[in-house]
């Protein structure tokens, strides 16, 4: 929950605790906000071979479509999009999902393949998902910059640690299913004048890169990405959109963010094969719309929601 008084603004989280004297009283935590991580400053980055490494890892999130985009000078390996579309700030926004935790948490096990990942792993899955094509070798000096960059971008994190502030919110789940036609009203009135009567974006007059990236479509992320999954859309659009909105200035309420995530998500895109994931079907996010489940929901619930019952049973069946 964050809180703004008296120009002052952080986090507070209270918790009522008995003192010794009979009487309750709040006691209060306050996380200011420079709690939440603080990315470490680019003018540090060392002036050695590595820092050059690390600053090419950074150029490579902020302009990927430059070097790897369908008319990347790199290599055509991506749809036109660049990682920091999604990753804000080449990964440093607070809840803009960055990458505070990444260099901390992996190599870790993630259940959508069922085994321990690594960096390299993690950064191919959205590329071959999110930029809807295929993932740099691990030897390139590409992949070697951008997991230099996200090492460099942990160092002060401890191993383990997730900060204040990673990758994106979860909002509480709305107690109906989101609603696209309501989405599609929203859509119109305050996302379409950047991304498009189609959602297809705005290209640069280059057209290597977009101005503004599409949402849905050929030159979209595909079936397979996080973003397709709702509570993840919203997350980040309550937090990052319309353009200029950030964790402490929310534009949309959540009911907005829902119906928005519901409308995008329902728009055609490409289509990944996932047959070799989520194997453990027990372990599914709740809002994964693709059958096989370990409950009796129907894929448009477990797409649209509402989610509270199939919490309540994901729950139920874990135990
Ligand atoms: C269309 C949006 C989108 C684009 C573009 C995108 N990603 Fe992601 N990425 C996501 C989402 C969503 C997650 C999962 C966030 C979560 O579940 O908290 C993610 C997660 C990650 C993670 C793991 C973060 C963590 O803390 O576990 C890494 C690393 C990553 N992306 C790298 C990249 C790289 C490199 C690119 C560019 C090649 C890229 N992403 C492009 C949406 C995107
Ligand atoms: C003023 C222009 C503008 C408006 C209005 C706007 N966006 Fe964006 N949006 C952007 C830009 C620019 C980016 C990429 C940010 C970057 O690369 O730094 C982006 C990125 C995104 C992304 C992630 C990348 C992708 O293409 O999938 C999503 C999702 C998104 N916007 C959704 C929305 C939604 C929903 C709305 C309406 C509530 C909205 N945006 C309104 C400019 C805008």
């Amino acid at each position: 929950m964050l809180f703004n008084f008296s120009g002052f603004s952080g986090q507070i989280s209270a918790a009522i605790t008995g003192s010794g004297n009979g009487l309750k009283k709040p006691s209060f935590k306050i996380l200011k906000q420079q709690e939440m991580w603080q990315p470490p400053k680019i003018e540090n980055i060392p002036k050695t071979p590595e820092g050059k490494l690390i600053l090419y890892g950074r150029d490579l999130i902020a302009n990927t479509a430059q070097y790897l985009g369908p008319k990347g000078s790199v290599r055509h390996i991506s749809n036109g999009m660049n990682c920091q579309n999604c990753h804000l700030n080449a990964g440093t926004k607070i809840m803009g999902n960055n990458y505070a935790a990444v260099y901390s948490t992996y190599p870790k096990f993630r259940a959508r393949s069922a085994s321990q990942e690594t960096i390299i792993k993690r950064i191919s899955d959205c590329f071959e998902r999110s930029l809807n094509g295929s993932k740099p070798d691990s030897n390139s000096k590409e992949m070697r910059a951008m997991v230099a960059y996200m090492k460099w971008l942990g160092k002060g994190t401890a191993k383990g640690e997730t900060p204040e502030g990673t990758g994106l919110e979860k909002l509480p789940y709305l107690n109906r299913s989101a609603n696209p036609e309501n989405g599609r009203i929203i859509y119109k009135a305050k996302c379409e004048s950047c991304h498009g009567v189609n959602g297809e974006g705005i290209p640069n007059p280059d057209k290597i890169t977009f101005i503004y990236p599409p949402l849905w479509g050929k030159s979209s992320y595909n079936d397979g990405a996080g973003l397709f999954r709702i509570s993840s859309f919203a997350g980040y659009v309550k937090n990052n959109m319309p353009f200029g909105a950030n964790y402490e200035n929310k534009i949309l309420t959540d009911e907005e963010a829902w119906d928005l995530a519901g409308f995008v998500n329902s728009q055609p895109r490409p289509h990944k094969d996932q047959k070799n994931d989520w194997k453990d079907i027990t372990r599914k996010p709740i809002d994964f719309p693709f059958a096989p489940y370990a409950d009796d929901f129907s894929e448009k619930q477990h797409k649209l929601g509402p989610f509270q019952a199939i919490a309540a049973a994901q729950k139920q069946n874990n135990k």
